[in-house]
């Protein structure tokens, strides 16, 4: 167990409150400061801003030991200072930096050594800013580390409590080992080292595994040319010790909150220093064009879309939240849209707002699929697993299943009647013909 410190944390977003939550499930104090008076109030009556599973009963459990406010000057005392504020692109792919610098103009004056700490993801060279930034204002008693965050969402507390590694970056060693001391009681390597490879070390890390997304992706797509099966290719290449089963299922696209943005932020550092990153880009037009090609899929089946009633299954961008930031529904709704066809869409959580202008929500799978012409499995939602039913089939006006996760048996969705096609799985035996209305006399094989 670590001796119990004072933690003050900027930002009640979804890493400062996963943060906060569980350094007080470490036996720490912490004080969460967030600028939204609303947001302040709905935590102290005990309300989550978004959904994240085990996260409400940690801060349920810990709640005599974790503070919410508004005042900065709470702050002060603290023996960490965690940031976890925003940092979205700009317009020109660089990380938007402006949270931080407000959270460090908010930094109460201590005559005790404060450390700030920055879990945030930033560029590389963000630490060097801020320390010269502090020296400039004369706060030269206030440390700065870099320790970076892998929480995926859906399993943040678990992530936060059983890393596989915890990383720090310090400019001095015992800001270093003040921060590694706060995380007493997790078992797990502790990657001390300089503040850039830290800050590197995130960029690097989320990087890679979307290189291993769209390289299993381009491998699906290869072998839907040739005939071979994704899924079997990535077990048959997982269990090669060096390469490890992780990260290889192809589907249509990586999306959320941090690697669509942390890959622009990684690729305009690079260039920003001249460098050229050629694979990182490669990464990222795979991807873009892996979310696009469901549409070719669907013409393949149906021919021209205008007019055809396509349902998406699934909005959120991966299962267990509601999140639809950079998710691959939403580019394939408008792509959809723009080819003319009728848009209806089903998801249990996420709730698109405006954010597809001209598709229709429904409320159930079924209602969802009623007449449509193709149903699309865009999120790998439980509730989808079963989708290959006689009751879905008999709704649909064609019954063909385009499965962009590979959710499915192919063949027991053939063997129920339906045309399906998954991603970089040997074709459906419609394949190329625009009749998928007449199921029963085509499936034969
Ligand atoms: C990710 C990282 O895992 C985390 O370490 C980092 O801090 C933030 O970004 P998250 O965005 O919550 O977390 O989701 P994750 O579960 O990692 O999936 C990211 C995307 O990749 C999703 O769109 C998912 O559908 C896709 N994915 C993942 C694949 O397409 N194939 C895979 O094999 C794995």
């Amino acid at each position: 167990m670590a001796e119990s410190r004072t933690i003050g944390v900027f930002g009640a977003g979804w890493v400062g409150l996963v943060t906060g939550g569980c350094f007080a499930e470490l036996g720490h104090r912490v004080i969460v400061r967030d600028v939204m008076p609303e947001r302040i109030e709905a935590l102290r009556a005990g309300e989550l801003p978004f959904h994240e599973p085990d996260l409400p009963e940690v801060l349920e459990r810990n709640r005599e030991r974790i503070t919410y406010t508004l005042d900065a000057g709470d702050l002060v005392g603290a023996d960490a200072i965690f940031v976890c504020v925003q940092t979205p692109p700009t317009y020109s792919g660089d990380a938007d930096l402006s949270f931080v610098w407000s959270a460090l103009d908010d930094l109460p004056a201590s005559d005790e050594r404060q450390i700030l700490v920055m879990k945030s993801t930033v560029p590389v060279g963000t630490g060097d800013k801020v320390r010269a930034a502090l020296e400039g204002r004369g706060l030269s008693n206030v440390g700065y580390v870099s320790n970076p965050e892998f929480l995926a969402e859906g399993r943040a507390v678990r992530d936060f409590l059983n890393p596989d590694r915890i990383v720090v970056g310090a400019f001095a060693e015992e800001d270093g080992a003040a921060v590694e001391a706060l995380y007493g009681g997790i078992e797990a390597p502790v990657v001390r080292t300089d503040v850039a490879s830290a800050e590197m070390i995130k960029l690097a890390a989320n990087a890679f595994l979307m290189t291993r997304i769209s390289f299993i992706n381009e491998i699906a797509n290869v072998c839907e040319a040739v005939g071979a099966d994704v899924v079997e290719v990535a077990k048959g290449i997982g269990l090669d010790h060096r390469l490890g089963p992780h990260f290889l299922r192809a589907g249509i696209g990586y999306g959320g909150s941090c690697f669509p943005k942390d890959s622009l932020a990684l690729k305009q550092l690079a260039s920003n220093s001249g460098y050229h990153f050629q694979l990182l880009a490669a990464v990222i037009e795979v991807n873009e064009l892996q979310k696009r090609r469901v549409i070719q899929k669907l013409q393949k089946h149906l021919g021209k879309l205008r007019g055809k009633k396509i349902a998406l299954l699934g909005l959120a961008f991966k299962a267990g939240t509601d999140d639809m930031r950079e998710a691959p529904s939403l580019v394939l709704a408008s792509r959809l849209l723009a080819e003319g066809a009728e848009v209806r869409a089903w998801d249990p959580v996420a709730r698109p707002g405006k954010l597809i202008k001209g598709a229709v929500l429904h409320a159930t799978v079924l209602e969802a699929v009623r007449d449509a012409d193709a149903a699309v499995i865009v999120t790998e939602w439980d509730e989808l697993r079963g989708l290959a039913s006689k009751d879905v089939r008999d709704a649909m006006a064609r019954p063909l299943i385009i499965d962009g996760r590979n959710l499915l048996d192919p063949a027991a969705a053939r063997a129920a009647g339906f045309a399906y096609e998954g991603i970089g799985r040997p074709s459906s035996p419609f394949e190329g013909l625009p009749q998928t209305a007449e199921p029963e006399a085509k499936v034969s094989n």
